[in-house]
């Protein structure tokens, strides 16, 4: 009678489940272990003939109706015979991780794995599986799935949306930095017009002045550099590509946005101070959008100190390991301040005290910094002002390291 009671569980439940016989595996593993070996995932990547050999073992003894209808089998029978077609490249991954769990004496697993249905569609699955506490059991082993593949798309299409929504926002600011950017760039150009022009006149003379143009030439080309610099950070800003995860150093990040603000700070007379770590161990992540965030703090602080009169107007920029495994930077204004019953709205979308404002700024900071596993938060500044801080968790190594 409790095996009738299993069997409509078994059937008539929503999640697929699958019945397999795993005890010859087992026991090719439990004859390995006794061989000496140790290290399985090292052991398996090196021999592929025993994973085949440990895959035609395993057997599928069931599967319920759910699990037909998962794959778009035409019947459990249809479905049995097709197993192989099952499988994408993925799959293999996921059964050697099994056979680690295994080998390893896991008691459960959970995990997500890619299969394909029997029209080709891929699909992905949150899969369980529990494991025997003795040999005996891996002949009948109860793995259980669920179709998450809607919401793995849907995860998919946020994410898209959100880097839209950080480019197009990204671009509005560019956008609203023309003029100051213009003068940063406008600035090394007209030097360099100034030393050319200079450099004629020496070039003409009798006899010509060589070592002053000489020296006109080196300040042309470092002039050169400096506006083209300047033009390069903001063709990255402007660009669009999927989000990265490199190696990061935020002090590098703080160089790169400096020399895009210095003409606004100048501008409107405020004073920077760059208080940053001698060494910071990097974090990982994407450094357009890191520059972003930070370029979204200091313009923010820009603003916050632009009515301010009859007190000195300074912006830090601070960065320092925060503990152990995270760094943090942030960013000090001597501005207007955040009002007590606006703290809790500053990092909701919309919300601006600005004409004009679009309100995104926070908004959008917060969530790439979130997205990298950090925090963004405010603190009010004494005796005027506010810092926002972010902190991010330090890489671990090894990690990809992009030049450049
Ligand atoms: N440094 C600051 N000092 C005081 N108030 C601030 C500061 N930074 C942000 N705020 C407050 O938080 C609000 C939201 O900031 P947020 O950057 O999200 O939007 P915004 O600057 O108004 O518009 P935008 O989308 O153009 O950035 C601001 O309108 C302002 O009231
Ligand atoms: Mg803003």
């Amino acid at each position: 009678e409790s095996e009738q009671r299993h069997r409509s569980i078994f059937e008539s439940t929503g999640v697929s489940i699958w019945e397999q016989d795993f005890s010859g595996a087992k026991a090719v593993i439990d004859e390995l272990k006794a061989q000496g070996v140790r290290d399985f995932r090292q052991y398996f990547a090196a021999h592929w003939d025993v994973v085949r050999r440990l895959d035609r073992l395993v057997r599928v003894l069931d599967v319920n109706e759910e699990t037909v209808k998962m794959f778009r089998a035409k019947s459990k029978a249809d479905l049995l015979a097709s197993l192989d077609k099952l499988r994408t490249p993925e799959t293999r991954a996921t059964f050697v991780d099994l056979l680690v769990n295994i080998a390893e004496g896991w008691t459960s697993r959970e995990g997500e794995i890619t299969l394909q249905d029997l029209e080709g569609r891929q699909l992905t699955a949150l899969f369980t599986i529990t494991f025997p506490p003795t040999a005996k059991g891996f002949e009948r082993l109860l793995i259980t799935m669920i179709d998450v593949t809607q919401r793995k798309h849907a995860e998919q299409r946020a994410a898209q949306a959100h880097a839209e929504l950080a480019h197009v926002t990204r671009v509005t600011m560019l956008g609203e930095m023309t003029a100051s950017i213009a003068h940063e760039v406008n600035q090394p150009l007209a030097a360099i017009v100034a030393d050319a022009n200079a450099s004629l006149n020496w070039l003409a003379a009798a006899p010509p002045d060589l070592e002053s143009v000489r020296g006109a030439l080196d300040a042309i080309v470092r002039d050169g550099h400096r506006a083209g610099e300047v033009i390069q950070r903001i063709r990255q800003l402007a660009s669009k590509g999927a989000p990265r995860k490199d190696a990061v150093d935020l002090n590098d990040v703080v160089r790169d946005v400096v020399p895009l603000v210095r003409a606004e700070l100048r501008h409107q007379e405020i004073s920077l101070m760059l208080d940053l770590a001698s060494k910071l161990p990097p974090v990982l992540g994407d450094r357009i959008q890191l520059q972003q965030v930070l370029l979204n703090l200091v313009m923010n602080a820009v603003e916050a100190m632009g009515t301010v009169t009859g007190r000195p107007r300074r912006l830090i920029i601070r960065s320092e390991p925060d503990d152990d495994d995270h760094v943090s930077v942030a960013v000090q204004d001597t501005g207007i301040g955040i009002a007590a019953n606006h703290l809790d709205h500053v990092f909701s979308a919309f919300f601006t005290t600005k004409p004009g404002g679009m309100g995104m700024g926070l908004s959008i900071s917060r969530s790439i910094i979130e997205a990298h596993g950090g925090r963004l938060w405010t603190t009010p500044n004494r005796p005027h002002g506010a810092v926002f801080h972010f902190a991010l968790p330090v890489a671990k190594g090894p990690y990809p390291t992009k030049v450049g």
